[in-house]
């Protein structure tokens, strides 16, 4: 994960960005400043921070699945992000992502599975109750959030296609339109942004496939209309946007891991045990608790969602991380 503007606690973006991606990152951001996006038009779109116009997506709150922490506030999760379809600063897409279309959306299931489907949002939106649930979210990166997140599990959409004895994985490819998305000009990454889950990962009932957060549909900065959450996980394999939902028998590839293999790994569980090549993870900022003497919270095995321990037993999470 790449970071421009370090806060005090933070490592700097030389220390954790390999140099390929440092490269082809500064070219990025040169040929942002040299385009201006403003003068091409992306600047006008819409802060999209504003709460009061974004429409209200009612669902049960599901205690059994949430977290007790303090909600961080909407306005730290919709302008710190990281969405780099609108650029590598934590405000892009804050700031960008007005041009982002979630409506129209086709999200396509597919690969290995008995029932293939293509479903609209209003489909996707009726396709199980919607439940509320406050999870943690941790970056890779050092940082987290805790958030009213809106969806179902994701298990609920895994049923209705019905995977084949032969689906293994299952892999999330997101939109890359280069028409909505400024950051998609860039080679910071591979577009499109794909991730992957084994499939009793994807199975498992905390693996929310996401349509909401604070009682509201997603912000487009925040991988409107649709986006998993894997709360044990780095940040980084809930993706956002999602166009394609693919069951496969081989391990997909994904984006993290073919830019820097060393660094992400296709698990990438919660770990503060096993330390990133170039940063702790033994412990955490909370985002909204940046005061100057505001300690670091230790950061737990699985993002303190033990119940999942199960799903690696026997394996070594030094390699497998
Ligand atoms: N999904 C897409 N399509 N593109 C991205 O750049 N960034 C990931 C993940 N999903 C990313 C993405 C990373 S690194 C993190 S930490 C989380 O989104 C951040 O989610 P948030 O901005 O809603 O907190």
């Amino acid at each position: 994960m790449l970071i421009k503007i370090p806060r005090y606690n933070e490592p700097l973006a030389s220390e954790i960005t390999p140099r390929e991606i440092a490269i082809s990152r500064r070219s990025f951001l040169q040929g942002m400043a040299a385009s201006s996006l403003a003068a091409s038009g992306w600047a006008g779109s819409a802060m999209a921070t504003e709460s009061s116009t974004r429409q209200r997506l009612p669902a049960q709150r599901n205690a059994k699945y949430s977290a007790t922490d303090k909600p961080t506030a909407y306005s730290d999760a919709t302008t710190y992000n990281n969405f780099y379809e609108f650029g590598t600063d934590k405000g892009d897409p804050a700031l960008y992502a007005g041009s982002l279309k979630p409506r129209p959306w086709t999200l396509r299931v597919d690969g290995e599975v008995k029932k293939p489907l293509t479903l609209d949002l209003d489909t996707l939106l009726k396709l199980a109750p919607l439940e509320e649930r406050l999870y943690r979210l941790r970056c890779v990166e050092g940082w987290s959030m805790a958030i009213p997140w809106i969806g179902f599990p994701l298990a609920e959409l895994i049923r209705k296609v019905e995977p084949t004895g032969n689906a293994k994985y299952v892999e999330f490819t997101t939109l890359a339109d280069r028409a909505q998305m400024p950051g998609v000009r860039s080679r910071v990454l591979e577009w499109p942004y794909t991730e992957g889950l084994r499939i009793d990962e994807a199975n498992h009932p905390l693996t929310l496939l996401t349509l909401g957060m604070y009682g509201q549909v997603l912000p487009n900065q925040n991988g409107a209309p649709v986006r998993i959450i894997v709360p044990w996980k780095y940040g980084f394999k809930s993706a956002k946007s999602i166009v394609r939902i693919r069951f496969t028998e081989v391990q997909p590839r994904t984006s993290w891991n073919l830019a820097a293999p060393d660094e992400y790994g296709f698990y990438s569980n919660v770990n503060p045990d096993v330390d990133h090549p170039r940063w702790s993870q033994a412990s955490e900022r909370r985002i909204g608790e940046d005061g100057f003497f505001t300690k670091k919270r230790k950061t737990l095995m699985f993002n303190g969602y033990p119940e999942v321990a199960s799903l690696y037993s026997g394996m070594d999470l030094r390699k497998f991380y």
